[in-house]
């Protein structure tokens, strides 16, 4: 199984506990330089990737199973995964932002010379833009997105927002709301097709947990 690192993976750590697949504390820790660990089932193991590559993992075979965002799964729309769980954790939205003190005109977006977009979502940048009628130029980077209209990478930004306190924190504003995230458990389809006993098992693990933890667990504490 394919885990994100960072704020996804502390969000799921109560459920994985409830499903009896949950991962060591050293892989929660941050201190450990081992990427894969055991977890409460000796059937089943874990590899700690970026939250990008556990599509990738998942996609290729790597692994069977994952649990990562939906602005992933968009992102790359890979065909070999299956997405049978909404895990209604991680809850965040994937956003156009640009500098507070500019003025908000979409409509104006079309006329300027070029729309520049810093974003690690190419793709859904790209998608969202074109269906305005623009073409986007994508400034791609994999972090610290906000830092691009400070120092005149792009105007505008397309990313991640939570609380929005980063944005806050450097000067922009949400101006668009393209898509709501939730956390996703994904299945490569060809473990599916091979072994749909041993993935239903898996999946039915998932569902019962998150029952069980959905009524003793507000969502607020879900998402830490
Ligand atoms: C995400 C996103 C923003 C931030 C938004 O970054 O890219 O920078 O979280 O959260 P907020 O609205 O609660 O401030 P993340 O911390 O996942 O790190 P990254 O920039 O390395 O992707």
């Amino acid at each position: 199984m394919a885990l994100p690192k960072g704020r996804i993976l502390k969000a799921i750590i109560p459920l994985m506990t409830h499903t009896g697949m949950a991962p060591p504390p050293e892989c929660l820790g941050g201190g450990s330089r081992k990427l894969r660990f055991p977890t409460q089932d000796p059937t089943i193991d874990v590899v700690q990737v970026r939250s990008f590559d556990v599509a990738t993992f998942v996609a290729s075979g790597g692994a069977q199973i994952g649990i990562c965002g939906a602005d992933v799964l968009a992102e790359f729309d890979y065909p070999e995964i299956y997405t049978p769980i909404d895990l209604r954790t991680g809850g965040c939205r994937i956003s156009v932002a640009q500098a507070e003190h500019l003025p908000h005109s979409p409509e104006e977006w079309r006329r300027w010379s070029e729309v520049r977009v810093a974003t690690k979502y190419p793709g859904i940048t790209r998608r969202f833009f074109a269906t305005r009628g623009i073409n986007a130029v994508i400034v791609h980077l994999h972090g610290a997105i906000e830092l691009a209209p400070i120092l005149g990478l792009s105007r505008l930004i397309v990313d991640l927002v939570d609380t929005g306190s980063t944005l806050r924190a450097n000067g922009l504003k949400e101006v668009e709301t393209i898509a709501y995230v939730t956390s996703r458990v994904i299945i490569n389809r060809t473990a599916l097709k091979t072994q749909p006993e041993r993935i239903e098992a898996i999946l039915s693990r998932f569902r019962q947990a998150l029952t069980t933890f959905s009524s003793t667990t507000p969502l607020q504490e879900a998402q830490g």
